[in-house]
């Protein structure tokens, strides 16, 4: 039984602050949870509350805090911490809202996550363990984002994300020294190159480049001169989040000075997939642009991973208005778009039930909260997306999941899921 809520405030990896949860139950059993923040939202997401004004650049999360320690708190105190769906219904119910902003999907998912923590604690079980059971044994592949751009760099690639995926590691752990290799080498080259080794928001390197084929060509090049081998070791994805660049139903890569329609926009894709080993491609096309996604979705999904994140934004609805479609085959899963545990589980079901991939993700403002780490393991999606291999609140997620496959021992597994798809 919950005894306590406390909302706290703390500090994310952007200088922006946000909400955190303290759920104390009456045995004693502790559990906190800090929630993230994007950058390239969707439309559609859940609504992050916050205060406006001028403190903080007006995104104080006084508000937020507030309702954690008042009237959600009220509202759950007396509850069994293990009825995570009573609580979040109960949650949803009394916000009242669709996009959850009467409340706040921050101050919500922080109570939330803190909640089953709490129960985990309770219970002495890892998280991973109590949202997985005995089931809850595979290590994700990670998708590190090596070259930052977009909104999260101030640089001239319009594409976001530039992730190595190394699926073809015996273990989790040998999958990231691969990461961090070829990380410290696209360092070097980049330096040797006369390039600014300066990072982005997910710490990945944020140089500006003649091209995106540049960047995917000294990524390969990093691969190699780390003795392994590309599309059989580690491959390439993107996350190009053309919503960002989407402008009245044109995509403009002012970085690259292109303008194209979508059917332009989906060959320029496909160019790369040829050139290129890329396996997985997020957010091709605009949140709005559903008729791009199923020309997109025609033409390349029997070849790479295409995954929804702004279109879908974790939402059931949206997820299944896209299967209906046919539109992309998998879908990028991030907690504070939707704004509950509970809806987080029932949308991976509802993608695992119609044949769709799931892609547990942080965001680009984190903090030192691993959830997502426990999520991934505990769900067995099989893969995660949680930036470079370096700053400490990526870092953190890595760290969880080392920690996760040692506790495994023999019994963890990593599974190369890119080859179900060749
Ligand atoms: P965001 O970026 O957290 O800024 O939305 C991550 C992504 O687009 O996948
Ligand atoms: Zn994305």
């Amino acid at each position: 039984q919950i005894r306590s809520v406390e909302g706290f405030l703390a500090l994310d990896s952007r200088a922006n602050p946000t909400v955190g949860a303290r759920v104390v139950l009456e045995g004693g059993a502790v559990g906190e949870a800090i929630v993230p923040s994007g950058a390239s939202t969707g439309t559609h997401e859940a609504v992050e509350r916050r205060d406006g004004g001028t403190e903080w650049n007006g995104k104080g999360v006084s508000g937020a805090i507030a309702a954690v320690g008042g009237e959600l708190a009220t509202m759950v105190v007396g509850m069994d911490a293990t009825e995570q769906r009573l609580i979040d219904e109960a949650m949803i119910v009394a916000d009242g809202t669709d996009d959850k902003h009467r409340i706040g999907a921050n101050a919500m998912l922080a109570v939330s996550l803190a909640t089953a923590r709490a129960a985990a604690g309770a219970l002495d079980v890892p998280l991973y363990r109590y949202l997985g059971g005995v089931g809850a044994h595979r290590l994700p592949v990670p998708m590190l984002n090596v070259i930052n751009g977009g909104v999260h760099a101030s640089n001239n690639l319009d594409i976001q994300e530039f992730l190595i995926i190394p699926h073809g590691a015996a273990t989790f752990g040998e999958a990231l020294r691969w990461g961090v290799e070829i990380y410290h080498r696209l360092r070097s080259e980049l330096l040797a190159k006369g390039h600014s080794v300066a990072v982005g928001d997910e710490g990945g390197f944020a140089p500006d480049l003649g091209s995106h084929e540049e960047a995917l060509e000294l990524m390969v090049a990093a691969i190699e001169a780390s003795g392994l081998v590309p599309g059989r070791d580690c491959s390439l994805g993107l996350d190009a989040a053309a919503s960002e660049f989407w402008r009245e139903g044109r995509y403009v890569m002012v970085g690259q000075g292109l303008e194209l329609e979508a059917d332009g926009l989906v060959e320029y894709m496909a160019r790369l997939v040829d050139q290129f080993p890329i396996v997985s491609l997020e957010d091709a096309m605009a949140e709005e642009d559903w008729d791009g996604w199923s020309i997109l979705t025609e033409r390349l999904a029997s070849r790479v991973q295409l995954v929804g994140d702004d279109i879908f934004v974790t939402n059931p609805g949206l997820l299944g208005k896209g299967i209906e479609r046919g539109v992309a085959n998998a879908i990028l899963i991030k907690l504070n778009q939707i704004g509950t545990l509970t809806e987080t589980l029932d949308v991976v079901d509802l993608a695992t039930r119609s044949g769709y991939r799931s892609v547990i993700s942080h965001r680009s403002g984190e903090t030192e909260d691993t959830t997502i780490a426990d999520l991934a393991v505990g769900l067995g999606t099989g893969q995660i997306k949680t930036g470079a291999p370096a700053r400490s609140e990526r870092a953190a997620k890595y760290n969880r999941l080392l920690a996760i496959e040692r506790e495994l021992g023999p019994g963890a597994r990593y599974v190369d899921w890119t080859r179900a798809q060749r």
